[in-house]
C-alpha cells in the first residue's frame, strides 16, 4: 500500500441523537493502532454531535456530499462561492466555514438515485479542493458494466472528469488530499464482496491510469480504498494487498466493535 492506511465509516441516512451518542461512544473506547487514518461521515444534521463526541485526535469527520454550482449553459464558469439560492443544499464554502475536514464525493448511490453524473461529480471535487477540503471519490461499475467486460472503462471515464475538472480549476489539486474509493455497486450493501484479487486488479490498474494521466508522483501519494460490504471477517484478507490503502464501510460503520477491527485490519 501507498502512505498511512485509510479507513471511512460512511453513515449513509442512518442515525438519531441517541444512536449517533452510542456509537460516538463505541468508537472512543475501541483501541485502535496510531497509523491508521479514521474518518466518519455522519448524516449533516449530526456532523456536529460527533464532532462534539468524537476524540478528534482519532477521528476526523466528512460530509457526505456538498453542492457545487455550475451551469450546463456555461460549464467552464467557476464560482468563488457557491453559496446562494439553492434550496436545500450545503456547500463546500460551509463545510469550510465549520471546519469540517473531509466530504465523500460522487458515492454510487447519490450518481444512481440523485442523478450525478461524471462531470458533476468533477466540478464537486475540483470546488471542494478549491475550499480546501480533503475528499475521497467514489467510483466503481455495475454488475452489468462487469459483465459487459467495462469495468476499467467506466472507472477511467469516472476518473477522467475528475482529473479534467481539477485541472480547470484554478487553486484545486489532486494531491494526497484525493482518496479513490472503487466500490463496485454489485458489492455494496449486497453482503456480495469483491475478491481481494477483483479488487487487487482494478486498484492497480487505477494506480497506472493515475501514472499515466496525473503524473507518478500523484500515483504514489494517493491513497485507493475499497468499499462494498466489507467486514469484520473479511478485511483482514483485502487489506493484505498491496493496492489496497483502506477501506469505505457503510453497514459495519454503524457497529463501533465491528468499525474498530476494520480499522484495525491492516496492523
Ligand atoms: O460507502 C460505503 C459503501 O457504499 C459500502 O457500503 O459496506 O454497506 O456495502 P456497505
Amino acid at each position: 500500500g501507498t502512505g498511512r492506511f485509510i479507513v471511512g465509516g460512511n453513515w449513509k441516512c442512518n442515525g438519531t441523537i441517541a444512536s449517533v451518542a452510542e456509537l460516538c461512544e463505541g468508537l472512543n473506547a475501541g483501541e485502535i493502532a496510531d497509523n491508521v487514518d479514521i474518518v466518519v461521515a455522519p448524516p449533516f444534521l449530526y456532523i456536529d454531535q460527533a464532532v462534539e463526541a468524537l476524540d478528534a485526535k482519532r477521528f476526523k469527520v466528512a460530509a457526505q456530499n456538498a453542492w457545487v454550482e455550475y451551469t450546463l449553459q456555461d460549464p467552464t464558469h467557476h464560482y468563488d462561492s457557491d453559496t446562494g439560492a439553492f434550496t436545500g443544499e450545503v456547500s463546500a464554502e460551509m463545510l469550510e466555514d465549520l471546519d469540517v475536514p473531509w466530504v465523500i464525493l460522487g458515492h454510487s448511490e447519490r450518481r444512481t438515485l440523485l442523478g450525478e453524473d461524471n462531470v458533476t461529480v468533477g466540478k464537486k471535487v475540483a470546488h471542494a479542493r478549491y475550499h480546501g477540503l480533503n475528499v475521497i471519490v467514489c467510483v466503481g461499475e455495475s454488475l452489468e458494466e462487469r459483465e459487459a467486460g467495462k469495468t476499467l472503462e467506466v472507472i477511467f471515464a469516472q476518473l477522467r472528469a475528475v482529473a479534467e475538472e481539477i485541472d480547470d480549476r484554478e487553486h484545486s489539486s489532486w494531491g494526497s488530499q484525493v482518496v479513490i474509493a472503487y466500490e463496485p455497486i454489485w458489492a455494496i450493501g449486497t453482503g456480495k464482496v469483491a475478491t481481494p484479487e477483483q479488487a487487487q486488479e482494478v486498484h492497480a490498474a487505477i494506480r497506472q491510469w493515475l501514472v499515466d494521466n496525473v503524473s507518478e508522483e500523484v500515483s504514489k501519494a494517493t491513497r485507493i480504498q475499497y468499499g462494498g460490504s466489507v467486514n469484520d471477517g473479511n478485511c483482514e484478507d483485502l487489506a493484505k494487498y498491496s493496492d489496497i490503502d483502506g477501506f469505505l464501510v457503510g453497514g459495519a460503520s454503524l457497529d463501533a466493535e465491528k468499525f474498530v477491527r476494520i480499522c484495525n485490519s491492516s496492523v
